[in-house]
């Protein structure tokens, strides 16, 4: 209660010996909180409820936490066995997951601050529902069921007042939504989702899309990508309802609509189990004023990723109203209204408590714009390499006019990135590809957060914070000094450009060396590695069609040439079209040329003429890979899509050839394939039996190639490199930091070798 005629019991001394309960102190607002308590009320008992993750059990996660720089006052106050001594005797860690089983808790809890929560904007709507609202009753279940009578300090969030205009108060939220039916179609969202996608007709619209990537690399390899995307839509669309859903009752996103009906459930069971309660919303919560330092901030939150792209100059634009208010309140504030609010508990109806800057100290988005412009024309980022980044002007156009312009930016993108991937490959192309990358990850940037922040930075609403100022003001002049939370007494000039973007950019002013571009370490052998090389692309720049022009024009006469020029030449572009949707398809189309050729003629033709042609086809830089691979006792394999013939000149370079053969009957080729090509994923298949035969280990084994068909063999191996590398191949390599490397072909050689022709 704020209106106390007595003096106020001091903050400390109302907490003093309680038993608190914490939930989130591995999040950002939690870590603040559970440092002022540990420091403040050394007599109080800390529960914190944390779950394992990534492979840490709780105590291993809290310990971790008391070690990072937020305790650093309280480890150098207490002495070097602080935190040993504050996990022995001052914090109980309850594992527990709020969306999981119910925890067990101790009983005799006085206090539960609630800050745990789903804080993504646009999470699938079940794991929204599961955290924010069903997960919070269900701790608050688990408590009372442990013997507690606590006091609940809920904290939600000043958003959860909805897309709406005006003046909103310290208030039970209006609205007849009925928390519980919301939840069961949340929960049941799912397996609707989950059945829908499983229909043929989206099944096949899976299957198409991941064929068209990756039908080149063979049917499990499409197989696995349709699914991903049966994976992603059912996520996408669970998002989608999410959405539509808050929107359709007025809320932005699922995240303010789980938070508005969190408080409903949790107004409904303080009422009925008469527990007292005070729920606590905080605006956009960012970096510490003074505790636990100036600007301490806990990962990136709301304003930062924004703030930083603007730093670095890649962002041109953003679609805000300038005059809109961005409600930022330092993390400290929230922590110390939060124990004031502590400190007193109602004694009748539940209290609400905005911790807002908006009311009393507005700062206008253009006031936000001019001051981080200003922080960052006087400390401009370093461009790497070249200078400092001059920070870009917003005009701020209005959200229609950013919007055609990112449509404008994106088809053009489209558009070159359509051109680029049909040119021939070369390092200048995928330079082009680099940059088209980039862009495209910046327009993409913009526009997620245009999407995400729309609601918060377009906003044109007040959050008055009247009950907060009385408790502030109802505090002793002690308490006021040590628990200042009074939105209307900071400097925004100061916060923003002395505490804020310091703090935050204060990594990227010592930017870490550029990451050199992965390169290729050729270790000695230790258990046995192979080093696999493609041919076509790869080693020679040549493809199957030229090979067969050869031998062709060794054997014709000056006559018939030109004749069966053109007749390749006529084929070429249905070739062409086969082999990028299966190459596999397009070598046993291609290959029936040489049905009936005489299998010696040829044989007698390679030696004679075009053997040499493929050595002088030969890049150096692919022998001298080979060579380093056999002088550190790797076995060399050559596997190929080409014809066992052309193949055969380069056998002294490897120990293993595995080329594709064709059948013979008397004498002649039969336009058959005597095994099915080694292409895609029989690539892979064929590697990882020759391993297991060979005792070899792929881990350590190395593979070369240029396409991305390849895909299934580089991932085959502990080192994969691409090669002269198409442009899907290419990206896929920057994206895994595989080593991209440019064998040039053989210095001196022209596009096209013909052999000399019978006279
Ligand atoms: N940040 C803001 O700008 C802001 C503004 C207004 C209100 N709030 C409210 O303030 C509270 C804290 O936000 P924050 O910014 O500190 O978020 P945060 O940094 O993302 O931290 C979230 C915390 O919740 C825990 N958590 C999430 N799901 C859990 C689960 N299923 N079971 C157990 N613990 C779980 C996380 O634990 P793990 O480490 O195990 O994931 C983490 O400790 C939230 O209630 C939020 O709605 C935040």
């Amino acid at each position: 209660m704020v209106e106390n005629g007595a003096a106020p019991t001091p903050i400390r001394e109302a907490l003093a010996g309680k038993r608190i309960l914490i939930t989130g102190v591995t999040g950002f607002l939690g870590t603040a909180l559970l440092e002022r308590l540990l420091t403040d009320v050394p007599t109080a008992k800390l529960i914190l409820l944390v779950r394992g993750r990534f492979g840490s059990p709780p105590e291993a996660r809290v310990r971790e936490l008391l070690g990072r720089p937020a305790f650093e006052a309280f480890r150098q106050a207490n002495g070097p066995d602080a935190v040993d001594r504050a996990l022995a005797e001052r914090l109980e860690i309850v594992e527990g997951d709020v969306t999981g089983e119910p925890a067990r808790f101790p009983g005799g809890i006085d206090i539960v601050f609630h800050c745990a929560a789903s804080v993504s904007f646009d999470p699938p709507i079940d794991q929204a529902f599961q955290t924010n609202v069903l997960g919070a009753i269900g701790l608050y279940e688990a408590v009372l069921a442990a013997g507690s009578r606590p006091y609940i300090v809920h904290v939600s969030t000043a958003y959860v007042a909805g897309s709406t205009k005006g003046v909103v108060r310290e208030a039970p939220l209006e609205h007849r939504v009925d928390w519980r039916r919301e939840a069961d179609a949340a929960m049941a969202a799912r397996q609707a989702v989950e059945e829908a996608s499983r229909k043929p007709e989206l099944l096949d619209r899976f299957m198409e899309a991941a064929a068209r990537r990756h039908r080149r690399a063979g049917p499990m390899a499409v197989a696995r990508a349709a699914e991903e995307r049966r994976e992603e839509w059912v996520t996408k669309r669970l998002v989608q309802y999410g959405r539509a859903r808050a929107q359709s009752l007025g809320w932005p996103d699922v995240y303010t609509f789980t938070k508005a009906l969190g408080e409903r459930a949790v107004e409904q069971l303080a009422i009925r189990e008469k527990l007292p309660l005070a729920i606590v919303r905080p605006s956009i919560i960012e970096s510490a004023l003074e505790r636990p330092s100036p600007g301490w901030i806990e990962g990136f939150k709301m304003a930062e990723p924004i703030i930083l792209a603007y730093g670095r100059g890649a962002i041109p634009e953003f679609p805000a109203i300038p005059d809109g208010v961005m409600d930022v309140i330092p993390v400290d504030l929230v922590v110390n209204a939060m124990v004031a609010v502590a400190a007193r508990p109602p004694e009748g109806e539940p209290e609400y408590y905005h911790v807002c800057s908006g009311s009393r100290n507005p700062l206008s988005f253009r006031l936000l714009y001019e001051l981080v412009r200003g922080y960052f024309e006087r400390h401009p980022l370093p461009e790497r390499g070249r200078g400092e980044v001059r920070v870009p002007t917003w005009r701020f156009p209005g959200r229609r006019r950013v919007e055609a312009r990112l449509r404008t930016g994106e088809r053009l993108l489209d558009g070159v990135d359509r051109v680029a991937t049909k040119l021939p490959r070369s390092p200048r192309i995928r330079d082009v590809i680099r940059r088209i990358d980039r862009e495209r990850g910046r327009l993409e940037f913009v526009r997620r957060y245009a999407d995400l922040y729309g609601a918060y930075t377009e906003i044109e609403v007040i959050y008055t914070d009247d009950r907060t100022l009385a408790l502030y003001r109802s505090l002793s002049e002690q308490d006021q000094a040590d628990y200042h939370f009074d939105a209307a007494v900071f400097d925004w000039a100061h916060y923003l450009q002395e505490v804020h973007c310091p703090a935050i950019t204060v990594a990227m002013r010592f930017p870490s060396p550029a990451r050199p571009d992965p390169t290729v370490r050729i270790r000695p052998r230790e258990n046995g590695a192979l080093a696999v090389f493609d041919m076509e692309g790869t080693l020679l720049d040549s493809n199957v069609v030229e090979s067969y022009l050869w031998l062709r024009m060794a054997e014709l006469t000056d006559e018939e040439w030109p004749f069966e020029m053109a007749q390749v030449a006529r084929r070429l572009p249905s070739y062409l079209r086969a082999e990028r949707r299966d190459r596999g398809e397009f070598l046993r189309s291609f290959y029936r040329r040489y049905e009936g050729a005489a299998e010696d003629g040829i044989r007698r033709l390679m030696d004679e003429r075009v053997g040499e042609l493929i050595l002088r086809r030969l890049s150096a830089a692919a022998v001298r890979r080979i060579r380093e691979h056999r002088a550190a006792g790797h076995r060399t394999v050559l596997v190929t899509g080409a014809l066992d013939c052309f193949a055969a000149p380069l056998e002294p370079l490897f120990d293993e050839v595995e080329a594709t053969r064709l059948a013979v009957l008397d004498g002649r080729y039969t336009g058959d394939l005597a095994r099915p090509p080694l292409v895609g994923e029989a690539r892979a298949a064929w590697l990882r039996v020759y391993a297991a035969e060979h005792g070899a280990d792929l881990k350590r084994s190395y593979a070369y190639a240029d396409s991305h068909s390849d895909l299934p063999l580089l991932r085959a191996v502990g080192n994969p490199v691409a090669v002269n590398p198409d442009v899907a191949l290419y990206r896929v390599a920057r994206k895994r930091r595989w080593p991209v490397e440019e064998w040039h072909k053989a210095k001196g050689t022209p596009r096209i070798l013909l052999p000399e022709r019978v006279p």
